[in-house]
């Protein structure tokens, strides 16, 4: 059997040539790491938890027509996607003050804000992701005004839709952060910003809705323990995990090299 071209190695993702052109296949790791990497552990079966929680999401945004790049989950720790032009910014929308933001601003963790909040993070890890302003978007041309306010009106959107998908399962969506890709067409004119990112327990916050118990990758940034529990807590709300699937025992037997790409 061929092996797979690995074309990029993330924190928590691997990315793999496709069989199709213009697709890749997107493998997630247990790996965990906060902080660009000084925190670092193996979470056995996060990464097939992320995959499910991650592929439902996507499927879910693409039924009320987000354009993504996911195209299916083809086993458990896999997606197939659409190769995109990564466009490098983290935008990151608020509902709730926490983390970085209150850090930053001194501001008391829970605190709802009148409306959602976006700023963006400049992707780069030896500046270890500095907050810009649009302006600088604009100036230094990481996104032009257009494809600015796609992202903006895509992220709000994806912000309405996933907090009333995660209030029907007793969680408030705190915050989140996405990337976004350009997806070239045929002519050379012809582009088209879509989401193109996982979302996650490792991307959101999420907070029990009656008790505030927090279920996202905070458990881990504060070593509050229980992270895997907290994770398979969310998709198990979700019902995305399947039946009598016993975390540890999940993983694919072969390994993504050698796993054969289903049709
Ligand atoms: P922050 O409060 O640390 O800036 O994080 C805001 C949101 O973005 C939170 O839901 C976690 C997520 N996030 C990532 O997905 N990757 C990152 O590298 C960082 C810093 C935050």
């Amino acid at each position: 059997m061929t092996r797979r071209q690995k074309v990029y190695e993330g924190k928590a993702k691997i990315l793999y040539r496709g069989q199709a052109p213009g697709t890749l296949v997107q493998y997630f790791k247990d790996d965990t790491t906060a902080f660009n990497r000084k925190k670092f552990d193996v979470i056995e079966g996060k990464g097939v938890i992320n995959n499910f929680i991650s592929s439902h999401i996507m499927q879910k945004l693409g039924d009320i027509g987000i354009p993504t790049h996911f195209i299916k989950r083809m086993n458990m720790r896999e997606q197939l996607i659409h190769e995109t032009q990564m466009i490098p910014l983290e935008v990151v929308v608020r509902n709730i003050a926490a983390g970085s933001l209150c850090k930053r601003l001194g501001l008391e963790e829970g605190k709802p804000l009148p409306r959602p909040l976006i700023e963006y993070y400049y992707k780069n890890d030896d500046l270890d992701d500095p907050l810009v302003s649009d302006e600088h978007i604009l100036i230094f041309e990481w996104a032009n005004t257009f494809e600015l306010n796609a992202m903006i009106t895509m992220a709000l959107r994806i912000n309405d839709f996933l907090s009333g998908l995660m209030a029907g399962v007793s969680l408030k969506l705190v915050d989140f952060k996405i990337e976004f890709g350009r997806l070239h067409g045929p002519d050379e004119d012809d582009v088209q910003i879509i989401l193109a990112d996982e979302i996650s327990p490792d991307s959101c916050r999420l907070w029990d809705a009656i008790t505030n118990e927090v279920l996202d990758k905070d458990r881990f940034r504060r070593d509050m323990g229980q992270v895997k529990e907290s994770y398979q807590e969310v998709a198990r709300r979700l019902g995305v995990l399947p039946d009598g699937v016993v975390l540890g025992r999940m993983d694919p037997v072969i390994s993504p090299d050698e796993e054969p790409e289903t049709p």
